[in-house]
């Protein structure tokens, strides 16, 4: 069965948002990646409208530029200086085109509010043929929601009271107007033509658009969730913590369903848009972040932060912290990492113990194990990068590349100063500072050569553990602390 697709959407998002005690706008707080806005929006595109409207006036150009940047076929409607629902409606109304079918009405501050439930509601309202079908839950606590009037046998729905505007009867009931609908578009514009702001909060209520719809002789179905978190909005920083904690915990559970292994899911990040493949494990302590990718049967974890990054098959990233990092298949990163954008790491590649690296193409097999910056460098495959190499790429004002050919070998505590190239198969020895090209296949060396001041720590450390430990040393092996005479000479120059 195909399922129908509304002729609209219209999302409220005018509203101010005091109580978040922000200068961001209420629905560009995000949870999960994402604002609460495009969470909005995102499930009303799940919906297929052929037109989606956001209605702003709170921090207009601020929601406008977000919502032009995240996805710009949306259309911004403005509302007005009348407040209240029925009106931000009206005016969301006058950009839609379509003067027939079904038009549905989401809030900018509902955050879990998922397409399945969009498309049940546009079915359901379409099977039914009503002009009006509400999307309402049971609640614990009902204050401040409109309440649903129902006939004695329950079957209709009346129409909608506001919280401010209730008696004590009907404060009572616990069924609740999320703020969610399907209209029929000819009778929604219509009624709400006959909507005025007499009302305790002097504001054009969309809800009276329920009874309006009812006298002109039109049904009102509501549709009950089970799941209340659903229609639930973030109007202060509790609730959006909330919020948070509780679609984090349903994108957990859908990567676990499709195949994910998530060792601890209370302490575990993952945002709205990021990819698992099966068999991966995610251990704990873990946040994945933006547009991060990780393939199938890889290991991420424990305690890692990976932003915008791609961990391919089979890779091991461990304790890390990553923002723009490509990780090859099979590579190993970690422990106590830190890759910067532009980092590419080769198909079974490594990146050790305390190593940063930025803007770094490092090959298949290469390695880079410990202790060590690489930035804006290329690392040919099977080079191995000695412990505590630095990549100088950075003269004070500019920047330069370092490139290392195949299958070298740098020694450790080796400095390369960029710019500066060395050829495939070429080798440096422990210490070198490379500041001129080397060829492929040579050897590299201009540490200074070592001497050994024989005695000294006999003659200047006299008395010292350092002494004791040396004379017992030298005694051990049957040798006496030289003359040092030679050496005593040279030591004082
Ligand atoms: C509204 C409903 C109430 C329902 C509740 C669910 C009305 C009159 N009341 O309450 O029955 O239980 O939602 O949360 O509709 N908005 C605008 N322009 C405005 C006013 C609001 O765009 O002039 C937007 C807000 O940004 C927000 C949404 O509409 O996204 C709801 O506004 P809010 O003030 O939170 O809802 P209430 O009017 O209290
Ligand atoms: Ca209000």
């Amino acid at each position: 069965m195909v399922c129908p697709a509304p002729a609209a959407v219209i999302v409220l998002a005018a509203g101010a948002g005091t109580r978040m005690k922000s200068r961001t706008p209420k629905v560009l707080h995000p949870i999960a990646g994402r604002s609460l806005l495009m969470h909005a929006v995102t499930a009303a595109r799940g919906a297929e409208p052929k037109e989606l409207v956001v209605v702003v006036r709170h921090e207009r150009d601020q929601v406008a530029e977000h919502l032009e940047a995240s996805d710009a076929a949306v259309l911004v409607a403005d509302q007005d200086e009348v407040p209240g629902t029925g009106r931000a409606v009206q005016c969301g109304l006058e950009k839609v085109t379509a003067s027939e079918g079904t038009v549905l009405v989401t809030y900018g501050d509902v955050p879990l509010l998922d397409a399945p439930t969009l498309r049940e509601l546009t079915e359901v309202h379409e099977d039914s043929g009503a002009a009006v079908t509400v999307l309402t839950a049971h609640v614990d606590d009902p204050t401040g929601y409109g309440r649903i009037l129902r006939s004695d046998d329950g079957s209709e729905v009346l129409g909608i009271v506001e919280h401010k505007d209730a008696d004590e009867t009907q404060r009572a009931i616990h069924e609740i107007n999320s703020g969610i609908y399907a209209f029929d578009l000819a009778v929604l514009r219509r009624a709400l033509d006959e909507v005025t702001t007499d009302n305790a909060q002097g504001e054009m209520y969309l809800t009276d658009v329920l009874a309006i719809a009812r006298a002109h002789g039109g049904a009102v179905r509501a549709l009950v969730t089970g799941d209340a978190m659903l229609v639930e909005g973030a109007n202060n920083r509790v609730q959006l913590a909330q919020l948070g904690k509780e679609l984090n915990r349903r994108i957990l559970e859908r990567h676990m369903r499709a195949g994910v292994t998530i060792i601890d899911p209370d302490t575990t990040w993952i945002d709205a848009d990021v990819q698992i493949g099966q068999d991966t494990t995610i251990r704990p302590g873990v946040q994945l972040h933006g547009a991060t990718v990780i393939g199938q049967d890889a290991q991420v974890g424990p305690d890692s932060t990976l932003i915008d990054t791609r961990v391919d098959d089979g890779a091991q990233v461990v304790r890390t912290e990553s923002h723009g990092a490509v990780i090859g298949a099979g590579a190993t990163v970690g422990p106590f990492t830190y890759l910067r954008p532009g980092t590419v790491l080769g198909e079974s590649g490594k990146i050790g113990g305390f190593c940063e690296t930025k803007n770094a193409v490092i090959g298949p097999k290469a390695k880079v194990p410990h202790l060590s910056y690489v930035g804006d460098a290329e690392i040919g495959e099977g080079t191995n990068i000695g412990a505590a190499t630095i990549f100088a790429n950075y003269d004070g004002v500019n920047k330069h590349r370092t490139t290392v050919g195949k299958h070298v070998r740098v020694g450790s505590d080796n400095v390369l100063v960029a710019p500066v190239a060395i050829g495939d198969g070429a080798a440096t020895g422990a210490g070198t500072t490379v500041r001129k090209d080397i060829p492929p296949g040579a050897l590299a060396v201009n540490a200074v050569s070592q001497r050994n001041v024989e005695g000294w720590t006999m003659r200047r450390r006299a008395g010292t553990a350092a002494e004791q430990a040396a004379r017992a040393a030298l005694d051990a092996a049957g040798q006496t602390p030289g003359s040092g005479q030679d050496d005593k000479e040279r030591e004082q120059r």
